[in-house]
C-alpha cells in the first residue's frame, strides 16, 4: 500500500484481539467482550475473521447464519448491502460459515488490496456502532493485517503454560512490519494471561513475561482454567449467566473483572445499569 492512511477515527471504537497461536483464548474473550458492552448499554459489532467460525457459532447455530453478508465481503470491493444478523444477546454480527473458504481464500488476496477494501468496508460501519470486536485467525496474514491496521485497541490473549513470551513477542514482530501502512503506531493495549494456574511453573512464565514485556501492560486479572468456561460457551451464553455451580460463579466473577479492567481501557463506562444478574435467589435456577 503506498499511501498511508489515518487509522480508524470514527465513533465505533475497533477492538482486535489476536495472537498467532491457536487455542489460546481469542475467540473466548472476544465472545465475552462484546456481550458485556452491550449490557453496559453500547452498540456492539462482532466480526469473525476465523475461517473456522467459531465466534459465529457462539453467537448463533448453523441455521441460523443464512444471511447475504458476511465478514468475507468486506475484503471485497463491490459495494454489497450490509445487513448485521441480530443475536439473542443483542451484539449484531457479521458471521464466518464454520468452514469459510472464501475467508480463508483472503489470505491469497494481495495484502495492500485486501486491507483497503477491509478497512473502506469497515469505514461505512462505524457510525452504526459504538464498538466493534473483532476475532482474528490464528495466523500472521491479510485478516489479520486488515483488523491490526483497522484497530483502535488490541488485546492479545496469552496461555502461561505454553511459551507466552514467545507468543507476544512474535505478535509484536509483526506488528512492526504492518506498521508501514499506516501513520500512527499499532500498539498492544494488553496482554491478558490465560489458564494461569496456582503451580510454580506458571508464576515462572508470568515473572518471565513480565521482565520481557518492558512498557507492555499485563492485565491484573489473571484468568484461571475453569471448565464453566467452556460450558457456557457451549450454552451460547456469556460464562456469568450460569451460575449453579461453585466454579461458574468463580468463572463468572473472574470474567467480569477482566471486562471491568477491558472496558475502562478502551474507555466503556456503563451508559445503563447492568441487566446481568448479580444475585440470585436460593434454589431458583437461572438457566433458561
Ligand atoms: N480459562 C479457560 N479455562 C478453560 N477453558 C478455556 C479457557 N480459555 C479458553 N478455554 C477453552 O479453550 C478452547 C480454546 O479457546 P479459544 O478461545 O477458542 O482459543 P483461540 O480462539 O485462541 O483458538 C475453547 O474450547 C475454550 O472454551
Ligand atoms: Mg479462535
Amino acid at each position: 500500500m503506498s499511501q498511508q492512511k489515518r487509522r480508524n477515527k470514527g465513533p465505533a471504537k475497533v477492538t482486535v484481539v489476536e495472537n498467532q497461536k491457536g487455542g489460546v483464548g481469542k475467540t473466548t474473550f472476544c465472545y465475552h467482550i462484546p456481550c458485556y458492552l452491550v449490557e453496559q448499554g453500547y452498540r456492539v459489532l462482532a466480526v469473525d475473521l476465523d475461517p473456522q467460525g467459531n465466534l459465529s457459532s457462539r453467537f448463533l447455530s448453523r441455521a441460523l447464519r443464512t444471511n447475504g453478508y458476511r465478514s468475507v465481503h468486506m475484503f471485497g470491493n463491490q459495494p454489497i448491502a450490509y445487513e448485521p444478523l441480530s443475536t439473542p444477546i443483542g451484539v449484531d454480527l457479521i458471521y464466518a460459515l464454520d468452514r469459510d473458504v472464501e475467508l480463508a481464500n483472503v489470505e491469497r488476496m494481495p495484502l495492500g488490496e485486501a486491507v483497503i477494501n477491509f478497512c473502506q468496508n469497515l469505514g461505512g460501519l462505524l457510525e452504526e456502532y459504538d464498538y466493534i470486536v473483532i476475532d482474528t485467525p490464528p495466523a500472521h496474514g491479510n485478516k489479520m493485517t486488515a483488523a491490526s491496521v483497522s484497530s483502535n485497541f488490541m488485546f492479545v490473549p496469552v496461555e502461561l503454560a505454553a511459551f507466552a513470551v514467545t507468543g507476544v513477542e512474535s505478535v509484536l514482530e509483526t506488528l512492526a512490519e504492518m506498521q508501514n501502512l499506516v501513520d500512527d503506531p499499532i500498539k498492544i493495549t494488553g496482554v491478558i494471561c490465560n489458564r494461569m494456574r496456582k503451580v510454580k511453573a506458571h508464576a515462572e512464565a508470568l515473572a518471565e513475561l513480565q521482565a520481557a514485556a518492558g512498557n507492555l501492560k499485563i492485565l491484573t486479572t489473571k484468568v484461571a482454567t475453569n471448565g464453566a468456561i467452556d460450558d457456557a460457551l457451549r450454552d451460547g451464553v456469556p460464562v456469568w449467566k450460569n451460575r449453579a455451580t461453585g466454579a461458574q460463579r468463580e468463572s463468572g466473577k473472574m470474567m467480569i473483572t477482566l471486562m471491568e479492567e477491558i472496558a475502562s481501557l478502551i474507555g466503556a463506562k456503563p451508559l445503563k445499569a447492568p441487566a446481568r444478574v448479580t444475585a440470585k435467589p436460593k434454589g431458583v435456577s437461572t438457566h433458561a
